[in-house]
């Protein structure tokens, strides 16, 4: 397969030679923001929703968008039919711009790139573990691009055996670097976090499709030892949809709770796979077919 494009400031170009000048406030200082979609069959999976989000990260952080809604559609298109990657995720990125004083923001570039990306089926993958770390993202209810936690923590996450962090302060928990997180009470209540997280679009869904299912939903504070003993624990996103949780920290969640004792995890021991939950596996395929009936 050719290298696919890109496209950077009205310019479809190999994404080898897509490049950004050295003083962009993305490189200098981290700041920018981005937002990150799927397509099925070529068709982008709740467009308008990241769109929606692309927007507001981008007015938070004060970045001018130069384009309206329907030319950033029209671009997302072509670079759909030029690269011609069925299933893929795309990302938009919006950057701090060129700055003359590595501080003041310039005119913000704005970069499309599209990879390959294996859709998520209607069967959750198998479930793994979560380490919890005080941390709080900043400004945790913006897209921005700064994962520098998360990518510090990824040697500790490959020691522990675990698939990623979560974050907690105070014991209060928030989200993972990449998804949200929710648990399933032992009368059966759905419940992830309120406040100091990242809206996901794939936690919206999850949220309004346990609704229509009646079963009964509640965003408020989780602490870490609610959450320990959950029947059920899961996290979301975009491109995974529903992963069930094993083991958050050392605490067996669920099916590995009833399971034999698991071996001390780590990479010469990875942690066996208990099935997922059965609200899990139902709200995964009810996602599932949600996502598949927009092709
Ligand atoms: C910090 C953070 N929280 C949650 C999510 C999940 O969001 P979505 O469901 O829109 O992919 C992401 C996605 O990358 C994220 O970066």
């Amino acid at each position: 397969m050719n290298p696919p494009f890109s496209f950077l400031n009205n310019t479809f170009l190999p994404a080898a030679d897509a490049a950004l000048n050295v003083n962009d406030l993305s490189i200098q200082r981290g700041y920018g923001i981005f937002d990150y979609f799927k397509t099925i069959a070529a068709k982008p999976v709740f467009l308008d929703d990241h769109l929606d989000r692309f927007y507001h990260s981008a007015a938070h952080m004060r970045l001018a968008v130069d384009y309206t809604r329907d030319e950033l559609k029209a671009i997302i298109a072509e670079l759909i039919q030029l690269n011609n990657i069925p299933d893929s995720g795309i990302r938009i990125t919006l950057t701090g711009g060129n700055s003359t004083d590595s501080i003041s923001p310039g005119r913000p570039n704005l970069i499309i790139t599209q990879h390959p990306l294996a859709p998520p089926g209607r069967d959750c993958p198998p479930p793994v573990r979560l380490i919890s770390y005080p941390h709080q993202r900043q400004l945790p209810g913006v897209k921005t691009i700064d994962y520098l936690m998360a990518i510090h923590l990824q040697p500790v996450v490959r020691d522990r055996g675990a698939f990623d962090v979560l974050y907690q302060k105070e014991g209060i928990i928030t989200e993972c670097p990449r998804c949200n997180f929710f648990i399933v009470t032992a009368d059966g209540a759905l419940v992830t976090p309120a406040r100091n997280m990242l809206k996901g679009i794939t936690r919206m869904k999850v949220l309004s499709l346990a609704a229509d299912a009646d079963i009964p939903v509640e965003q408020r504070d989780l602490h870490l030892d609610e959450a320990r003993t959950a029947r059920e624990v899961f996290i979301t996103s975009t491109s995974r949809h529903l992963i069930p949780i094993s083991h958050l920290d050392d605490f067996p969640i669920g099916a590995a709770a009833t399971a034999s004792p698991a071996p001390t995890p780590g990479p010469a021991n990875p942690t066996p796979s208990p099935a997922a939950g059965p609200l899990t596996r139902k709200l995964n395929s009810l996602l599932y077919d949600l996502v598949n009936s927009k092709k």
